[in-house]
């Protein structure tokens, strides 16, 4: 298969190309689309065939489910049975936006989509090229993030071809994605809410808007009996192919370890990388040093950080060391995707 990508305008889309890949969607087939936290591949919600594809193209575990997007909210109640004022609360809140919310599904959504799940996962996009292909489409793109299973989120078009050239007929390329982690995501489908997967929207801006939330205790639990609610949380994600190491402690201490690290690999011919700040930048020597972003711009933090373990991918590092950022409203977001890309490897210095 011939993969055309096709550059639109972010803020304001091409209608025609739009119109091309909503034709696409509507046959059953898949188009990548940036989004707002990273690029999406997108199938009809509502037919099986569609979702089938997504995890071919993929090769994702077919029990991972799909998040449905959607451009309206109404158009939640074709596809849930019940929406609780929670949900109201927060979609007046952080709709359209990184958003995810997990609902008791309606029969209209196959369970190809939901992974054979009774509940569906549904976000409103605020990215305008996203919205304009739902509604396009017929209002229920089922997109899960645009990489291969287990590769970093694609959070430029290049980084959907890198993984899916051949494998899907077209890529809308937006340019880069604004926030560059995947949504947070709310289950409201128990007593208390739960947090699934943390994302741009604190914990603290949820509180803020529907009260006590809790964490999913199957993101931090060491009982191996004990599950993530989100399937996709499982799975070792995110993973360079390098040792990827994170490094906590007072700066000035993360810096001395990482460069003395750094100095050891050189004696054994091991390609060093090293994740940090524009802040820090300057104070390493090691073969990759790499800033992504700024602490006093936290969404930069998070905007490269995908990119970045892809770099250094292409690049051949045999090890990479990052900084931490758990004092960063980011924080939570971004430490657990660094946590699960490192396999819980953590030095405290
Ligand atoms: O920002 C995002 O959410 C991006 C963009 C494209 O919108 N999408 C995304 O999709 O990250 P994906 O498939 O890479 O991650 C979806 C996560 C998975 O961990 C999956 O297991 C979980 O959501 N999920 C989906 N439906 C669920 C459900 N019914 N119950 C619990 N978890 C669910
Ligand atoms: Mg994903």
């Amino acid at each position: 298969m011939i993969t055309r990508i096709k550059k639109i305008n972010p803020e304001n889309p091409e209608k025609s190309i739009i119109e091309e890949a909503a034709a696409i969607i509507k046959e059953g087939g898949l188009v990548a689309f940036p989004t707002e936290t990273v690029y999406g591949l997108g199938a009809d919600a509502l037919l099986a065939e569609g979702a089938k594809r997504i995890y071919a193209a993929k090769g994702r575990p077919s029990d991972n489910p799909l998040i449905v997007h959607i451009a309206d909210f109404s158009s939640l109640d074709l596809i849930t049975d019940e929406i609780p004022d929670a949900a109201r609360a927060l979609a007046d809140a952080f709709w359209p936006g990184p958003l995810t919310m997990i609902f008791k599904k309606s029969d209209a959504v196959p369970l190809a989509t939901t992974g054979g799940l009774d509940t569906v996962a549904v976000r409103m996009p605020s990215h305008p090229a996203a919205l304009a292909l739902i509604s396009e489409s017929g209002g229920y793109i089922a997109a899960p993030s645009a990489n291969t299973s287990g590769r970093p989120s694609p959070t430029l078009a290049a980084h959907v071809a890198f993984d899916l050239d051949g494998k899907i007929p077209m890529i809308l390329d937006g340019g880069p994605v604004g926030i560059g982690i995947e949504s947070t995501i709310v289950d409201l489908t128990g007593d208390v809410p739960q947090i699934l997967r943390p994302g741009y929207i604190t914990r603290d801006m949820v509180e803020d808007v529907i009260g006590r939330t809790e964490d999913d205790p199957g993101l931090t639990s060491d009982d191996p009996d004990v599950h993530p609610k989100a399937p996709g949380m499982k799975y070792r994600h995110y993973a360079p192919k390098a040792d990827l190491v994170l490094v906590d402690g007072d700066i000035d201490k993360v810096t001395a370890a990482i460069n003395r690290l750094a100095a050891e690999n050189r004696e054994k011919g091991v390609v060093t990388g090293v994740i940090c700040t524009a802040e820090t930048e300057g104070l390493y020597q090691a073969d990759i040093v790499r800033s992504t972003g700024s602490r006093e711009d936290e969404v930069s933090i998070s905007r490269h950080l995908y990119a970045l373990l892809r770099e250094f991918d292409a690049l051949g590092a045999g090890q990479i060391y990052s900084e931490c950022f758990s004092d960063l409203d980011i924080g939570t977001a971004v430490m657990n995707r660094l946590t699960r890309a490192a396999g819980h490897k953590i030095i405290h210095v």
